[in-house]
């Protein structure tokens, strides 16, 4: 096969899990109906200068409204997972108290919908949508929101349990702390480290007490539980001595990686990453018990992969590098590591300005499963942003079908070198709401007209489609 990784006629094992994913904040729309409450994307989205153009997920896809429209598009492409998110103001409007059984009602005809249509429900519990009454009592710096997230996993288990195939309690914990409270490119917004590393542990106590609640109140035989994490791939810098180098990957896989891993799969944070942090925080907020907690087995791993960093330790004199792939703001999204350089790294790239590496997703596939043996893997988000162009009424995204088959490529070459791997969820179903960047970057194989709202299915669509039905990635 050529290094390219454009593989063509290579079939994936029985058994291996196509599907494509969404998150509720980015697709859903009707904000305020049936007794939702307002989440921090919410306050965060309309405030002035946070997110682009002033664009806010009140209607986004408007898919609360469409949901028999859209599960019969999943129908149509073929898939057999969806991985969605659960709104939790939806199920409690602020953040406590009884489930608002409108909001269940929603998700119940979503389940339903799947299993009808012979698709596999993946839910993810927290996907950014905290409601905002909690963050006014502190959000992911309290203690109290992993207990209260415990509470929401509760009520989940009880009103889906006896359907959903797959749980998954957190997307990208990385982001809701060092994104959130770090660099305040997402919501809330807050800028400051030290409350991002106390996010981190929340976010890690609220995976644990999520799983432990969950159990009590899941039927379903053969339920299976994960978490779904963002791993940074860092990468050597060129012509730069090799202890910078190395000593800024070890930083960079510390704070962004085994923050997570640490604490969930090995029931302890990091040395290196407690030194690192040390001027930042003494992490007195871990209490006795917390790493018992938090490190509770799960089934599978979810792993989120878009692209990787360059990075160098900051030589303290010329202007420092930040190319990260976050978007810029007011904080940092490294504390204890900012000297820690980001280059610019060689294309090409998406519309994100991400660079295409699709043989790091195979290294990290790799890497992951040398590091954690025995332990299932899902990519559960790989896709592309471009800036489509409709031809009349069609959407011919070569390139996104070029960045699909070189990571499909990717994966499939992972499980040839013994990956457990299970599935690949693509980002994203449809194009939607896309955080700080709102609705300018579109991710989706389906084109939403944002006008409209009209929905349809691009080339990739259809290639994707026809992968599903043969297993096989297509000539
Ligand atoms: C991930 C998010 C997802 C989407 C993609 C592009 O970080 O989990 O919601 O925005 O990036």
């Amino acid at each position: 096969m050529d290094d390219d990784y454009r593989g063509s006629g290579l079939t994936f094992p029985d058994g291996f899990l196509f599907g494509s994913a969404t998150a509720s904040y980015q697709i859903e729309g009707a904000a305020t109906e049936d007794g939702r409450g307002p989440s921090i994307w919410d306050m965060f989205s309309h405030t002035p200068g946070r997110v682009v153009h002033g664009h806010t997920g009140d209607i986004a896809c408007d898919h609360y409204h469409r949901l028999d429209e859209d599960l019969d598009l999943m129908q149509q492409l073929g898939l057999q997972s969806y991985r969605f998110s659960i709104a939790w103001p939806r199920i409690q409007a602020a953040g406590t108290g009884p489930a608002n059984e409108r909001g269940l009602a929603f998700y119940n005809r979503l389940v339903d919908g799947l299993l009808e249509r012979g698709i596999r429900p993946i839910a993810t519990m927290y996907h950014w949508d905290l409601p905002q009454a909690l963050e006014d009592e502190g959000g992911w710096t309290s203690r109290d929101t992993a207990y209260r997230f415990a509470d929401y996993a509760h009520h989940l288990g009880e009103a889906l349990g006896d359907r959903i195939a797959m749980w998954t309690t957190l997307n990208e914990p990385w982001c809701s702390s060092f994104l959130g409270y770090g660099s305040g490119a997402h919501a809330p917004g807050r800028t400051d480290g030290r409350e991002a590393l106390t996010a981190v542990h929340h976010l890690n106590l609220a995976h644990g007490l999520g799983l432990q609640a969950l159990r009590t109140s899941v039927t379903r035989p053969g339920t299976e539980y994960s978490a779904t994490l963002n791993f940074h791939v860092p990468r050597p810098a060129p012509d730069t001595a090799d202890e910078s180098t190395a000593e800024a990957m070890r930083r960079i896989d510390a704070l962004a990686n085994r923050s997570f891993t640490g604490p969930m799969l090995r029931g302890a944070y990091p040395e290196d990453l407690l030194a690192d942090t040390a001027a930042v925080t003494d992490w007195g907020f871990v209490r006795d018990g917390d790493l018992a907690t938090i490190h509770q087995p799960i089934d599978v791993l979810g792993v989120n992969y878009y692209s990787t960093v360059t990075v160098r330790m900051w030589d303290g004199v010329s202007e420092r590098v930040r190319a990260d792939g976050h978007a810029a703001s007011a904080g940092s999204a490294w504390p204890g590591s900012d000297e820690v350089e980001f280059l610019q790294q060689p294309g090409p790239y998406t519309a994100m300005g991400w660079n295409i590496a699709p043989e790091a997703l195979e290294q990290l596939l790799v890497s992951l499963h040398e590091q954690f043996p025995g332990l299932p893997l899902m990519v559960t988000e790989n896709g592309a942003a471009f800036d489509d162009r409709v031809v009349d009424g069609r959407v011919p995204d070569t390139d996104r079908i070029d960045f699909l088959r070189r990571h499909f490529t990717a994966a499939h070459r992972a499980i040839e070198r013994g990956v457990d791997l299970r599935g690949f969820q693509v980002w994203s179903l449809m194009d939607n709401f896309e955080w700080s960047y709102g609705y300018t970057k579109r991710f989706g194989i389906v084109r939403v007209d944002y006008d409209t709202l009209e929905r349809t299915p691009k080339d990739s669509a259809h290639w994707y489609a026809e992968l599903i039905r043969t297993r096989t990635i297509p000539a």
